[in-house]
């Protein structure tokens, strides 16, 4: 299939939307990461995307609408602690999960009885979704296992000759993905942690916010040798959020991550890279600067492609020190990217 690539122009942007409506894939950019969209009430649309991306099929996928009242479309009701999120934080990096309307098709939601759903704060997301006259269900757009695009040409690496088309824009303000918050229980749950933290939903909803505690989870990847792809979870860890169970973000090198005291870090850092140097190993460091978290999350995923592009045989990176903020939200994109292998200094 021949992938058009098309610009953030009226016209094209016209184009994209005929696209969505006759059922076709088309990858846009958003202000988190790009993603790679159908028309999410069109069941034979959406379940191309699995195809097209290579991931399992019951990771349901986030559906991105172009008005705020448009999540009528997918849910019925909102509970105050709902509306208030709509109106602080959309447009924006947060997707809720709600019970879903029986209209939303399983493949969208991977069967599960919820949907996930986000505006996002980007104007050509916006324009393509609103042209289309239908809610996108988009995953990120990379091959799935990959590391989430940022950039154009990110996407054009993984889906090139695979999609109908690619809408270029900018590159992706945030980074990493949004943050996912299940909102169908008394108490909202983070799923997946993103640029806006549990403390940031608290204070704008005046209650408590928790982190799903399988985010503090370390399963023990590094040791296993069972290659499926949910191995070195033991059989208690259940996600809530599927995508959560995959193995992900990974690049072609082998990746360590170094935690401990700053200056331990740096110097097991060093360490490591001249010996692996010394015998042929073309070696990647990745190292923010201490605290610089917005920084880390803009740039994380780039580097990692950086490296795969450099064919880096080995990746040190230093840990981020945050229980819970945005460095918190990139040590997840970390730690899941090195299959869980850590070094302790
Ligand atoms: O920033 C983002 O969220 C990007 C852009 C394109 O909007 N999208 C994105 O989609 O990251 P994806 O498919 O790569 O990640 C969706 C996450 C997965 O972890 C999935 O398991 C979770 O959201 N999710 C989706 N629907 C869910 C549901 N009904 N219940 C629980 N988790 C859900
Ligand atoms: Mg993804």
């Amino acid at each position: 299939m021949e992938t058009k690539i098309l610009k953030p122009t009226n016209e094209d942007i016209l184009k994209a939307a005929g696209i969505i409506r006759n059922g076709g894939l088309v990858a846009f950019p958003t202000e988190t990461v790009y993603g790679l969209g159908a028309n999410a009430l069109d069941a034979e649309a959406t379940a191309k995307i699995y195809a097209a991306k290579g991931r399992p099929s019951d990771n349901p996928m986030i559906v991105h609408i172009a008005r705020a009242s448009d999540i009528g479309q997918l849910t019925t009701m909102l509970s105050p602690t709902i509306v208030t999120l709509i109106d602080v934080f959309w447009p924006g990096p947060l997707t809720l999960i709600v019970k879903k309307r029986p209209e939303v098709p399983d493949v969208t939601t991977g069967g599960l009885d919820t949907v996930a759903v986000r505006m996002p704060d980007n104007q050509t997301a916006l324009d393509l979704i609103a042209l289309s006259g239908c809610p996108i269900a988009a995953p990120s757009a990379n091959l799935s296992g990959k590391p989430s695009p940022t950039k154009v040409q990110h996407v054009i690496d993984d889906l090139s000759g695979r999609i109908d088309a690619i809408l270029e824009g900018e590159d992706c303000r945030i980074g990493i993905e949004s943050t996912v918050l299940d909102v169908t229980e008394d108490i909202p749950t983070i799923l997946r942690p993103g640029i806006l933290t549990a403390e940031d939903i608290s204070a704008a909803i005046g209650k408590p916010v928790k982190y799903d505690e399988t985010l503090y989870a370390r399963p023990d990847f590094a040791t296993s040798h069972d290659d499926s792809l949910d191995a070195g979870f033991s059989e208690d860890f259940h996600p809530k959020s599927p995508g959560m169970k995959y193995k992900h973000y990974a690049p072609k090198a082998q990746m360590i991550v170094i935690e401990g005291l700053r200056d331990n870090v740096k110097s097991e850092i060093e360490r490591l890279r001249v010996l692996n140097e010394r015998i042929g190993n073309k070696v990647g460091v990745i190292l923010f600067e201490e605290k610089a978290f917005i920084e880390a999350a803009h740039d994380f995923f780039a580097e990692l492609r950086e490296m795969d592009k450099e064919d880096v045989d080995l990746i040190l990176a230093g840990a981020l020190s945050d229980n819970d903020g945005v460095g918190f939200a990139v040590m997840n994109r970390m730690l899941k990217s090195a299959a869980y292998n850590i070094v302790k200094v």
